[in-house]
């Protein structure tokens, strides 16, 4: 069985100032059974919350990595001085390909980079509006999976515990999301691409998929009865510890639901 994750992303939100508190109020009214929740605060908030949440069981995770671990990259942070700080990293997030113009292939290295580090992936694929309108949604997903995932080991990846997180650009921010069917069938096209194009067979089903893209309490719902999907990457809303609650004791209700149909307890 896959795990339900509920993964806050702050983006460029919040300060050293004011970010342990809220992570400490959103891990109190969090407390659930079953769901893996992970906070992605800034950089320069990351010892905050680690702080602040040292003992809840609930994990911190970095925004972006850079492939090398040292180096002259002006205003770049490596995995070795994220060591100690966070143990997640979303990776490939359509606003820094959009931003920061990260291609497939840097995605990559910096893939290669967290499993060697022993950072736990959050990699990001989604397409623009314009490709889903033309029917090319699966096709770029494809791509961008194919792109950053050569070359790499599917074990180092499956050890890692891996995740993907399908967030369509045009529904990032914009209240406007994908629906739960479409959601569900590009989850099992990105397993299929894991299955067939890069040869893990069988062992795609274990990578669990999250949506992302105008996702809140009112709606994860929505997702998270399609068995594809396994919780979801959380922009806005996760600034909010109400919807916060919201969402992980949906996510909580799902991981009960799931377990009990396999005959366990979440
Ligand atoms: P929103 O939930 O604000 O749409 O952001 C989604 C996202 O980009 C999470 O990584």
């Amino acid at each position: 069985m896959r795990p339900l994750i509920i993964a806050a992303n702050w983006k460029m939100n919040t300060t050293p100032a004011d970010a342990g508190e809220l992570a400490a109020t959103i891990a109190s009214r969090t407390e659930e059974p079953g769901v893996i929740r992970v906070i992605c605060p800034p950089y320069v908030c990351l010892a905050a919350v680690r702080d602040a949440l040292a003992g809840k069981n609930i994990s911190v995770g970095a925004q972006n990595v850079h492939h090398e671990l040292a180096g002259a990259y002006t205003g770049e942070i490596s995995a070795a001085q994220l060591a100690g700080l966070a143990t997640w990293v979303i990776l490939g997030h359509s606003e820094r390909r959009r931003d920061q113009l990260e291609s497939d292939e840097l995605i990559g290295k910096k893939l290669a980079r967290a499993i060697s580090s022993g950072l736990r992936p959050i990699l990001c694929v989604g397409e623009l509006l314009a490709e889903r309108e033309s029917g090319r949604a699966v096709e770029v997903v494809a791509t961008q999976l194919r792109g950053a995932l050569a070359g790499k080991e599917m074990e180092a990846l499956l050890n890692a515990g891996f995740v993907i997180a399908y967030e369509p650009v045009w529904a990032i921010g914009t209240g406007r999301t994908a629906s739960a069917a479409d959601a569900a069938a590009m989850a099992d096209a990105i397993r299929a691409t894991l299955s067939a194009d890069l040869g893990w067979g069988d062992s795609a089903e274990v990578v669990p998929v999250l949506y992302g893209g105008s996702v809140t309490s009112a709606n994860i719902a929505d997702f998270l009865a399609e068995p594809a999907i396994d919780g979801g990457l959380v922009g806005g809303a996760s600034l909010k510890p109400d919807e916060m609650a919201g969402m992980v004791a949906s996510a909580a209700v799902t991981a009960r639901a799931r377990a009990a149909a396999e005959g366990k307890t979440a």
